[in-house]
């Protein structure tokens, strides 16, 4: 399983169902993640300070969302030289998500389309996980992702995020507010005019009074998808800074599926990531950072296969970036050399 260095772990795992190597890895992760096994997988942290939204993380790479949803293996993560790492997205319930298969590898592609529909062991479970990490302690940022059930009527969707960020406040280094997955029906209409207005009125009201709660103010970033036009990327950015949202992750996965139409599993429904978003999400990145001004805050993510591609992320208007199918290609080893060509800068 896990328990053998990537190169040779993959060609094991890559002839298994994806959703069932991800599971056994998962599970083997966790088990040796708090024990001295953990030396099979880690890697030192590479040392490249940068202070973004009130935060220092330790280096610029992150691990993206949705790959440890429930918040199991953030220690694991930590000991592969991850600076920051985003667990979630969690809802306040637990819930199955969509029917399997749901989750296909196109690897001619460098592609993963998911269908998985926020699976996850719900609120409670997710905060138990996450107090028993100790990369916070050892100087990693934590970012929790939350979302809204897919039971809860999207006008009621407020709630689902308020519950969210009520339960994941005290131990979060920042809140990552998920508008953008193509999997829960209408979620990604909070991105347009109206309804973003409404729930980011309420998500800073809710902030202003967990700060004062809890004696300190946590970061809350927002994260949109790639499939937006520049009227709307220019709606968000004004909606954004309106609210005193502190950042903005870009992007999520993409509906389009020009890039493997012709290709094994190429038209399967749900979000397509990898290879083929790296030029969408760059595109938004650069959107964004016209619109937000030099200052603002900018989480790139989206087709990260390689440091070079790391490196573009930052060119396009990225501060800090972030890997899901690139580390589920190219294994942990893309995170030291993502982390060192962006400390050689
Ligand atoms: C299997 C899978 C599950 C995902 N689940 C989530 C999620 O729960 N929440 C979220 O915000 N993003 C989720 N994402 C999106 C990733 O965090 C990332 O934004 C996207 O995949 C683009 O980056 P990449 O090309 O490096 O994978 C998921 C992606 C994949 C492949």
């Amino acid at each position: 399983m896990a328990l053998i260095p990537f190169p040779l772990a993959r060609p094991f795992l890559f002839g298994l169902e994806p959703e069932h190597a991800h599971e056994l890895t998962m599970a083997a992760l966790a088990a040796i993640q708090r024990t001295p096994m953990i030396a099979v997988v880690s890697q030192p942290r590479v040392h490249d300070p940068v202070s973004i939204a009130g935060l220092t993380f330790p280096n610029r790479i992150g691990l993206a969302a949705g790959l440890d949803k429930n918040g199991r293996c953030i220690d694991a993560f930590g000991a592969m030289g991850f600076g920051f790492v985003e667990v979630g997205t969690v809802t306040p319930l637990a819930q199955p998500g969509n029917p399997k298969p749901r989750l296909f590898r196109i690897p001619e592609a460098g592609v993963l389309i998911n269908r998985l529909g926020f699976n996850n062991d719900g609120l409670a479970a997710f905060v138990a996980n996450v107090r028993r990490a100790r990369f916070r302690s050892r100087g990693g940022i934590l970012g929790l992702n939350i979302g809204k059930n897919a039971a809860t009527p999207i006008e009621r969707a407020v709630d689902d995020y308020l519950l969210c960020l009520d339960g994941v406040y005290p131990h979060a280094d920042y809140v990552t507010v998920n508008i953008s997955s193509p999997n829960t029906k209408n979620l990604r209409a909070l991105q347009s005019d109206e309804a973003l207005d409404a729930l980011l009125g309420a998500v800073q009201k809710r902030r202003s009074a967990l700060a004062k709660q809890h004696g300190r103010r946590v970061p809350i970033f927002v994260k949109i998808a790639p499939d937006l036009d520049a009227a709307q990327i220019m709606a968000i950015a004004a909606c954004l800074q309106r609210h005193r949202i502190d950042g903005v992750i870009a992007t999520n996965t993409t509906i389009a599926r020009d890039a493997v139409q012709h290709l094994p599993h190429g038209n399967e429904t749900g979000g397509l990531s990898g290879a083929p978003v790296f030029e969408a999400s760059n595109r938004v990145i650069a959107q964004l950072r016209a619109a937000l001004g030099a200052a603002y805050p900018i989480i790139g993510v989206g087709g990260v296969m390689s440091a070079a591609d790391a490196q573009a992320k930052i060119a396009a208007g990225a501060n800090l970036v972030q890997i899901y199918t690139g580390f589920i290609y190219k294994g942990p080893a893309l995170v030291e050399a993502a982390a060192r060509a962006l400390r050689a800068k």
